[in-house]
């Protein structure tokens, strides 16, 4: 089977009913996803299939066969993805395990709205635990991360020197 995992194809040779995340970390050897709870209630698993974040660790990697999968690594090659520089500038991060997906959850909501209100912060980020109670300095972050992204958005556009 063909995966299209940031980019790239992967051939992979695995059973029906394995995981993407399991897919992800063993066999491409994508350590960024993290396992939680396995089951859907999280959120450590997030990464994008068609841009749309899903639980990898309850979705079969057969399913995926021609979409295009995007995991934290393939936000950028350095940490320099706007939502990744709001997060270092915002100091969110406390043990740090959960955070891959806290982000793929924020660029999916800052592509899907740009300026998002506190309520729908939360409401995009409400399927994503964290132990260590980073969530206000999340919410700050993804604020942080909706500025970036417009001076970003200016700037391509000319608008900004
Ligand atoms: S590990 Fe997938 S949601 Fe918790």
């Amino acid at each position: 089977m063909k995966l299209d995992i940031n980019g790239q194809e992967h051939e992979v040779d695995v059973p029906a009913d394995m995981p993407l995340l399991w897919v992800l970390r063993d066999v491409v050897g994508l350590t960024g996803t993290k396992f939680g709870c396995g089951m859907a209630q999280c959120g450590a698993c997030t990464v994008h299939v068609d841009g749309t974040p899903i639980r990898s660790c309850v979705t079969p990697a057969v399913a995926l066969a021609g979409k295009k999968i995007t995991t934290i690594e393939g936000l950028s090659a350095d940490a320099n993805h706007a939502v990744q520089r709001a997060w270092i500038e915002t100091d969110v991060v406390q043990c740090g395990y959960c955070q891959s997906g806290q982000i793929m959850s924020a660029v999916a909501l800052l592509a899907q709205k740009p300026k998002p209100t506190d309520a729908d912060i939360d409401a995009a980020m409400s399927g994503n635990i964290c132990r260590c109670g980073t969530y206000q300095r999340i919410r700050s972050a993804v604020r942080r991360a909706s500025e970036l992204l417009a001076f970003e958005s200016n700037r391509e556009a000319g608008h900004v020197a």
